[in-house]
């Protein structure tokens, strides 16, 4: 799913056959039928939602990448057209991989995709990045040019964090724009984060329940950011566009930046600051209630 989950450095068995960069094949052949069900069951549920919630440039993603639901896809046809698109690919690995060699694929346009589906019996909820949330979620914003542009950036500047021991602080950009973004546009909010588009039940949520901070994004201040990785989001950080989220993490030296966040506190996720720009003031009611998503129970 994310930087986080990348960064408890979870090992895998070199003897299934990763290479040095972690990728494998992604086995295409291999995924029985009850597997591709299951795609095509999310895949069909998200359909129905998405149109009015996800971005455009989500959508039109999904289009141009002919993503289907029948069935889990073959990396081999969608990357001719991804590469055509924005010269990104996909790579299969077995889970989730080290922050160096994540950085490492993601500076050099390659997105790292879990080649595993989940099982039929936990449709909602994953700790584990699978091929549905890597490739369903994230692949179709790497058809968007200036999205394109910010995950290879990104890449770079992981790579540089490591270097600088900063990972933390750039760790919840990731969270809160490539996993848990939304977007104001002139017909409202809209989602481009793949862990909301790749969630019925938060890709309700996200956008209409009552309960989390939605917040205008500032740079230092996501930065600053704690987050969970358990349930639902407590507060989401809007962008004015994609252009604008390029433009100001491009433009911006973050060494300059680590430096001052490692002397500041993290704010507490529901927190709001006296120089927030309040999209929605939440009521924290479905975190105060105790989170109730991986019950399965209806969406507030
Ligand atoms: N500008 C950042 C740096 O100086 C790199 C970066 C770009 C990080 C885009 C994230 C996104 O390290
Ligand atoms: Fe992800």
């Amino acid at each position: 799913m994310g930087v986080l989950e990348r960064t408890d450095h979870r090992q895998t068995d070199f003897s299934k056959g990763a290479n040095a960069d972690w990728t494998i094949p992604q086995g295409f052949e291999c995924y029985s039928e009850a597997e591709h069900r299951t795609w095509t069951m999310l895949y069909e549920r998200q359909a129905d939602i998405l149109p009015g919630r996800a971005c455009d440039a989500f959508l039109h993603g999904l289009d141009a990448l002919d993503l289907h639901g029948h069935g889990i896809p073959d990396f081999r046809q969608l990357n001719e057209k991804l590469l055509a698109l924005t010269g990104w690919r996909i790579v299969a690995v077995p889970g989730l991989v080290p922050d160096a060699v994540f950085f490492e694929h993601l500076a050099n346009r390659r997105f790292p995709a879990g080649n595993f589906i989940r099982g039929a019996n936990e449709l909602d909820y994953l700790e584990e990045p699978d091929v549905f949330h890597d490739v369903f979620g994230h692949v179709p914003m790497l058809t968007d040019p200036v999205f394109a542009d910010y995950m290879q950036a990104y890449g770079k500047g992981g790579l540089r964090a490591l270097s600088l021991g900063s990972l933390a602080n750039l760790a919840r950009l990731y969270w809160y724009t490539v996993e848990f973004g939304l977007l104001e546009t002139s017909q409202g909010l809209r989602i481009y984060g793949a862990g909301i588009v790749s969630s019925r039940t938060e890709s309700i949520f996200a956008l209409t329940s009552d309960s989390p901070n939605r917040l205008g994004f500032d740079l230092e201040r996501v930065m600053r950011t704690l987050y969970r990785i358990d349930d639902f989001q407590q507060v989401y950080f809007v962008i004015p566009s994609l252009q604008y989220l390029l433009d100001v993490t491009t433009g911006t030296d973050f060494g300059p930046l680590y430096a001052k966040l490692s002397r500041m506190p993290g704010i507490p996720i529901a927190a709001i600051e006296p120089s927030d720009r309040i999209v929605t003031r939440g009521t924290q009611d479905y975190a105060r209630s105790g989170g109730r998503m991986r019950q399965g129970a209806a969406v507030p």
